[in-house]
């Protein structure tokens, strides 16, 4: 008897949580198609956008909220083919001069040649840290996730669950972290062949067009939304504000710094803390330790 009168509840919850997941990855709910012209398309009743870019434009979307730190994931199939001097950029920024940014770009390149990850961070304006990868499988067959926790402590930027890498909070030794400037979520494909491939050797193919990228599962359920000054995040009792998410201090155990340190030393092909050419009078101090 008392198993009859819990299926009703089983059954509730069941659907609920369906509701919450069909809910958690509408693009028409989610985002906004900012430019274009017809080129970047919501299928599926939400479930998948397409950008697509030719000779005449690329296109992009925007997300329809701000956050203010957040654990962000997104599932991309990037550009097949000929995707040489194409370039997927997907990442969180705020905006004006002094603006915070947290990038993923992914740039293209011949039939077979590797696709390169692009990353960089930029805090109250000041970007040049770059790092740069190769991926460990072809991003172009399937669809992967990318994935982006930034709350106070630090940036983790993870491919399909593995950390390549960590940008720590280091105000201590004097670097601007991006804490204050709510940011948007932004991707946009776009004809970069001036410097995409090979250092734009390798140009965009226009016999190709159109290229096409699409995206599904957006989830953004761990992340602050920002709403005229206040956080989703936070609860106020009484005049006390208290965030209560977990992730808002998570950071790297030792499986996931084991993971982040085979990507580094198999995939990384570029990293602003050890060229030393780029700096011949010392590293910028947020490559130290502190
Ligand atoms: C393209 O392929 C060449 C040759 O393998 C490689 O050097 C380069 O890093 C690849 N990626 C890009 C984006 O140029
Ligand atoms: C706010 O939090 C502090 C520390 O937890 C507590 O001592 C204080 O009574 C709280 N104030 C109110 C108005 O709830």
């Amino acid at each position: 008897m008392a198993s009859l009168c819990t299926y009703p509840i089983l059954v509730t919850t069941l659907l609920m949580s369906f509701l919450i997941v069909a809910i958690s990855a509408n693009f028409n709910q989610d985002f906004d198609i900012t430019w274009g012209d017809g080129r970047a398309k919501i299928l599926n009743n939400g479930e998948l956008l397409t950008l697509s870019l030719d000779k005449p434009s690329g296109s992009g979307f925007q997300s329809k909220n701000e956050y203010l730190f957040g654990k962000i994931d997104m599932q991309l199939k990037l550009v097949s083919g000929n995707s040489a001097g194409t370039v997927t950029a997907y990442y969180l920024s705020s905006q004006g001069a002094t603006h915070d940014e947290i990038d993923f770009e992914f740039l293209g390149n011949l039939s077979g040649d590797p696709y390169i990850l692009h990353t960089n961070v930029f805090s109250q304006g000041k970007g040049n840290r770059e790092q740069q990868f190769y991926l460990w499988f072809d991003p172009t067959a399937d669809f992967h996730t990318y994935s982006i926790l930034w709350n106070p402590q630090r940036i983790i930027f993870s491919v399909d669950g593995s950390p390549i890498r960590e940008f720590k909070n280091a105000e201590l030794v004097g670097v601007a972290y991006p804490k204050n400037q709510p940011m948007r979520l932004y991707s946009s494909l776009w004809n970069a062949d001036d410097w995409a491939t090979r250092g734009g050797l390798v140009k965009t193919d226009w016999s190709q067009a159109p290229f096409t990228a699409s995206y599904r599962n957006f989830n953004a359920n761990d992340a602050c939304v920002w709403t005229s000054g206040s956080s989703s995040c936070t609860s106020n009792n009484n005049g006390n504000t208290t965030a209560t998410a977990s992730w808002l201090n998570e950071e790297l155990d030792g499986t996931k710094q084991e993971r982040l340190k085979w990507v580094q030393d198999n995939y990384m092909i570029y990293n602003y803390c050890t060229d030393v050419k780029r700096f011949p009078n010392g590293f910028p101090p947020e490559c130290g330790t502190f």
